[in-house]
């Protein structure tokens, strides 16, 4: 009989997935990445290496992000949809994960509930990276975080990375979604304050974040009271993906839910604008402010390659410095 047993699967399915001092790795590492990147340095460490993106949401920016990241790192791609595969015929997820996942070495998916996600890791033999679910989004927060860090971060020699973070507040204006409860847990692990306003009927709930306390966010009913003295203020779309039956409630029910102007004046006066787009001007966010001095939106929206790189290459590798 064989002894083979296979080394336990590292998975990126919820933010919490990773430690701080991990996360202080991997901003190292897409900061690294990032730099090669702009130098067309040639970096292959995954080559022959394979990753499958299953799709059953729309997207840009994870689809392009994680498609171009993978060759530029040497590796190749499997895309797949609900509707051009078998996912969409009713195969059971877990079939579909021990076929998949005997294929290729690394599974991204976007779909809907988390229980879905949970259940095609937990029969994978690869790592499976979450692209969103209607619970999270960690890849964006990932991404949200580095672009803070670029932004606002000492370049002294002394602590990490992440100390620009600590007795920060984030303000989280709009939808108590899968942004939203992904912000919850980069809070409880990173050591900063997330304000929440959200309007009543859509709030967050812990419990789906995972958090044992409350002692890292506030809920505020005034989205300015919220953003008042914020360092960073952020939100996104009143509807969701898969939640489009409950548009016009939404358009009412989120009508002061706007991040304009006169929120971002409350602020700090320094405070960074983000939104993981796609954007609607004019409901979730003003024109003024998504274009204006404030806004990170196109760095931000550019370092979703940068750090699902150095996240792809921490599954499949481990810690690398080079
Ligand atoms: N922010 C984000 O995940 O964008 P896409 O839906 O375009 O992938
Ligand atoms: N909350 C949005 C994010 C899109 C990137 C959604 O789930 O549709």
């Amino acid at each position: 009989m064989s002894s083979f047993a296979p080394a336990p699967v590292r998975h990126y399915l919820q933010f919490s997935d990773l430690s701080a001092d991990e996360y202080v790795h991997l901003f190292a590492r897409a900061a690294e990445i990032k730099r090669k990147f702009k130098a067309y340095e040639k970096y292959h460490p995954l080559a022959d290496r394979t990753l499958a993106m299953i799709f059953e949401k729309a997207s840009t920016r994870t689809r392009v992000s994680f498609e171009a990241g993978m060759y530029q790192l040497g590796g190749s791609v499997v895309h797949l949809t609900t509707g051009d595969s078998q996912l969409g015929r009713a195969e059971p997820i877990e079939d579909s994960a021990r076929v998949i996942s005997r294929m290729t070495d690394l599974v991204m998916i976007r779909t809907y509930g988390q229980d879905k996600i949970e259940s095609f890791a937990s029969h994978s033999r690869v790592p499976v990276i979450n692209g969103l679910t209607n619970e999270f989004h960690p890849c964006q927060i990932l991404a949200d975080i580095f672009t803070y860090i670029e932004h606002r971060g000492s370049r002294g020699a002394e602590g990490n990375a992440l100390d620009c973070l600590k007795g920060k507040v984030v303000a989280w204006v709009g939808d108590g979604n899968n942004m939203a409860n992904t912000w919850l847990q980069a809070a409880d692990l990173l050591g900063f304050t997330l304000h929440l306003s959200t309007p009543s009927g859509y709030e967050v709930d812990q419990a789906v974040a995972g958090l044992r306390s409350s002692a890292s966010y506030k809920i505020f009913k005034d989205p300015h009271e919220a953003c008042r003295g914020a360092n960073l203020v952020t939100t996104d779309v009143w509807t969701s993906m898969g939640f489009e039956a409950e548009n016009e409630a939404r358009m009412k029910a989120f009508a002061d839910w706007c991040v304009d102007e006169d929120m971002m004046k409350v602020a700090q006066p320094d405070a960074l604008f983000m939104h993981c787009l796609p954007a609607h001007r004019g409901e979730e966010v003003s024109a003024e402010v998504i274009d204006g001095p404030q806004s990170v939106v196109w760095d931000e929206a550019e370092n979703r390659l940068h750090v699902q790189k150095a996240l792809m290459e921490f599954l499949l590798l481990g810690r690398v410095n080079t």
